[in-house]
């Protein structure tokens, strides 16, 4: 039982990791303590409110210096007694005993408002305490940045600066031994990290769930660029991409209460290029590099908004609700609304028409088209209007 007299916020971190979530309990830590609240951090994600409970008071001396440091201080799990989520498109509910009793642990803590830092999966379980009665807000993390109604979840950028990073290293090495270089990088079911880091990068090909392609396409494109003496070429595969075949690449297969492990299409996709197009070709898996180290400034700044406004929110008593970035403002929006559904990238939003304007390839055509289906930009006024005086840039194929 609780004796000081001030109020109390709980904050923890569930799911996997990533870079801005020591940034985010800093930033709440310090509102909350400015507007005198005490703070209490759970440990091990959702696992610290039962059985046994376990905590950690979170003061401005022990989160003074956190603000770029990975990982997080409260520690985190993505599986156990509280995994709420395991493939696609499943939702667990979580055992309603084990809701009531951290509800009675919360109770007799005395904790006015819990932060759940966390992706979809941490989101869907805060959802359950919430509609069990505990005074819960939302602060949506994940590197995939999966999660529905908010531009970007804090992560995301890091991870894409740790991706477009290992592709700058690979374009040199790979323009030196004229080969094909295939990275492999993380974003469970979804493209935003092969997207943005293919983006910023330069891929040459990017792979992503959203977008069906075949071997056909991409070897047309390395060959176009072959024939452009380009001869080396950059491949960024999302792991959640499926096979032409439609077969999604796994690790392993595990226990109940875990998600399946996505990987290794890097690796399949650099053996069958290799095959088929008689070119050198190597496959690198980023892996847990997305995860780890400082985050960016943006991701930083993007914490710190976002560990300030979960206070808010319980001042204001929003609970149920989670922040959300909707440029160029931070707001909120229910818990509910945010895991209705995954955040896919748009096959034809403006990132994916941006990417072809570069003559990006996809995989999923094997010339040049016009990136912009839905206006009347034929390719000859896009080289106008875009002022691109070398056409062999764009395609030998194309009908300019
Ligand atoms: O959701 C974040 C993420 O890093 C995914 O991109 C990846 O598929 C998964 O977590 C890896 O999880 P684990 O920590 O179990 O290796």
């Amino acid at each position: 039982m609780q004796t000081d007299q001030r109020r109390t916020i709980g904050i923890l971190t569930g799911g996997g990791d990533c870079p801005g979530l020591n940034a985010v309990i800093r930033a709440a830590t310090k509102s909350a303590i400015h507007l005198g609240y005490q703070v209490l951090g759970f440990r091990k994600g959702f696992e610290g409110l039962a059985d046994p409970v376990s905590t950690m008071p979170l003061t401005l001396e022990n989160t003074f210096d956190i603000l770029d440091r990975g990982g997080t201080i409260l520690g985190s799990t993505n599986k156990g007694r509280f995994s709420a989520k395991i493939g696609k498109d499943d939702r667990r509910a979580i055992d309603p005993e084990l809701l009531a009793c951290v509800k009675r642990n919360l109770e007799e803590l005395q904790i006015d408002g819990l932060i759940c830092i966390g992706g979809d999966g941490s989101l869907s379980i805060a959802q359950q305490l919430f509609e069990t009665g505990v005074p819960v807000v939302a602060v949506p993390k994940t590197i995939d940045n999966d999660l529905s109604c908010t531009a970007f979840t804090f992560g995301f950028d890091s991870a894409v600066a740790c991706a477009a990073n290992a592709l700058d290293r690979l374009h040199t090495t790979a323009a030196s031994h004229e080969r094909i270089m295939v990275l492999e990088v993380m974003g469970r079911h979804t493209g935003w990290i092969a997207l943005h880091a293919g983006l910023a990068g330069g891929g040459d090909v990017i792979l992503i769930p959203e977008i069906p392609w075949s071997y056909e396409n991409v070897c047309a494109k390395v060959i176009q660029r072959q024939q452009m003496g380009k001869l080396f070429t950059l491949v960024v595969v999302a792991e959640g991409a499926q096979l032409p075949s439609g077969e999604q690449v796994t690790l392993e297969t595990v226990a109940k209460d875990r998600q399946t492990r996505l990987g290794g299409i890097g690796q399949t996709i650099a053996s069958e290029l290799q095959e088929r197009l008689k070119t050198e070709t190597r496959c690198v898996v980023l892996g847990h590099l997305q995860r780890g180290g400082t985050p960016t400034y943006f991701d930083r700044g993007l914490s710190t908004q976002f560990g300030a406004h979960a206070i808010r929110l319980i001042e204001e008593r929003r609970f149920g609700e989670m922040v959300r970035y909707a440029p160029p403002d931070i707001s909120s929006v229910p818990i509910s609304h945010a895991i209705k559904q995954l955040s896919l990238v748009d096959p034809s939003g403006s990132a994916v028409q941006a990417a072809r304007a570069m003559n990006v390839s996809f995989g999923d055509q094997s010339q040049f088209c016009n990136p912009f289906p839905a206006s009347q930009v034929t390719a000859k006024t896009f080289v106008e209007q875009y002022d691109v005086t070398d056409l062999s840039e764009l395609a030998l194929d194309c009908d300019l």
